[in-house]
This record gives C-alpha cells, structure tokens and sequence, in this order.
C-alpha cells in the first residue's frame, strides 16, 4: 500500500513518455493523476479562442485564474497551435503563479502522480519519489509523428522535430521554474525501452526510492 499523501512527481521533456508512463503509475500505486500540461494547454487556448498574443501576460494571467476544471476536458488541448500557445503561457510567472496553488491543491488532496516540468523542482519539492524522464530528439519526434498519426494528422518530420526543439528550448530556459531535472531525481531514459519496459524500470526505481524513506 502506499501511503496516504504520496506524491510521485514525473518531469521530463515533450514526448518523452511521461504521460504513459505517469498514467499506469497512478494505477499501480493507487493515487489520483494529473497531467499539469493540460494546465498550460488550457490557459493558452483561452488565449488562442480569443485572438490574443498567447505571450501577453494580463491577459493570460487572468485566464489562468479563471480556470475552472471543465477546461482540462477539451478536446482540442493538443496540436502545434496549442502546444506552441502553451509554452508560451508556461513562461509568464504571473500564470505560473496563479497555477502552483492549483496543482498543490490537487496533491495535497489525497496525493497524486503528476507529470509535468517542474513538479519535482518548484510544485512538490519534497515529493516522495522524483522521475525526470527522457528520450533522444529522434526518438521522441518518432513518438509525436506516431501519435499525430493515431489522431488521423500527417505531420512533417522535419517540422515536428523542430517544434520540439524549440518548445524544449523554451521550457529550459525560462527564467522561472525552468525544464530541468531536480537533485534528488530518478533518472530514466526511455530512448530504447518500448512503454512495457519503461514502466517496468520506473516502477522498480520508484519502489525502491518509496522503500528508503
Ligand atoms: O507536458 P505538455 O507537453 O502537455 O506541456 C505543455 C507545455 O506546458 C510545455 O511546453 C511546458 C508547459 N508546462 C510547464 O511549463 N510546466 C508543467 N508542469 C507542465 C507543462
């Protein structure tokens, strides 16, 4: 059993299988999940809807607190428009801001896996196990093209390797809560392992990082 108020954190670049993998580790372990990406997606498209600069911080600002969990359930989160948008959010501290109390709500609640960027850096610094999971570039541009397949959409490689790098870009190198791995993180890279074995490897290093404490 694990124990009540647990928080798994899983952070790690796009397409790198966090979602996955995040998802079947709440399963395993019992916990609720949250993908905080669709946090940022959900600011950002309110931003798109209304034809503003996805960069004006007012604006995004008051669209991050007015975010309301019905937003979450969009179904037009995803694609090049709304990825782009919601890097773009990701880095005004102001939305930042308005969605750290947010997501510390929704763990401190009953605990919870949540997959993101800074989850094991700034939303739960002292969550009990920390994943930063990667891939290489290549891999993870084979991944997205496959799921923009499965989703009916042809995609250039090309352009879909070069949104990556620039959204990774971005997310590194923001001033506040940038893309980066914490100092206590669990390592996995997931360049060779299918998404079985990939959840076999974080399951056996999250129990063993839960055992220790
Ligand atoms: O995980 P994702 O691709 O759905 O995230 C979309 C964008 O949101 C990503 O480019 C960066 C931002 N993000 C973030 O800054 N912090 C998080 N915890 C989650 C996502």
């Amino acid at each position: 059993m694990t124990p009540a108020g647990t928080i798994i954190a899983v952070d790690g670049p796009a397409a790198a299988g966090k979602g996955t993998l995040a998802r079947r580790l709440a399963v395993a372990f019992g916990l609720p999940y949250l993908d905080t990406g669709l946090l940022y997606r959900a600011v950002g498209r309110r931003l798109l809807d209304a034809g503003a600069d996805p960069r004006d911080a007012i604006h995004a600002e008051a669209a991050a607190r007015a975010l309301i969990a019905e937003d979450l359930a969009r179904t037009d989160l995803r694609g090049p428009a709304a990825d782009m948008a919601a890097s773009a959010v990701a880095a005004i501290p102001a939305v930042r801001a308005a969605l750290l109390d947010w997501q510390r709500d929704f763990g401190r609640a009953q605990g919870a896996v949540m997959d993101g960027r800074d989850i094991g850096t700034v939303v739960f610094p002292d969550a009990q196990a920390k994943l930063f999971v990667t891939a290489s570039i290549e891999e993870r541009t084979r991944r997205r093209l496959a799921e923009l397949r499965a989703r009916g959409i042809a995609a250039d490689p090309a352009q879909v390797e070069a949104e990556l790098r620039v959204r990774d870009a971005q997310d590194e190198a923001r001033p506040v809560a940038p893309l980066r791995p914490a100092a206590d993180a669990l390592l996995l890279d997931t360049t060779d392992l299918d998404a079985e074995a990939a959840f076999t490897e974080a399951l056996q290093l999250i129990e063993s990082r839960l055992g220790k404490d």
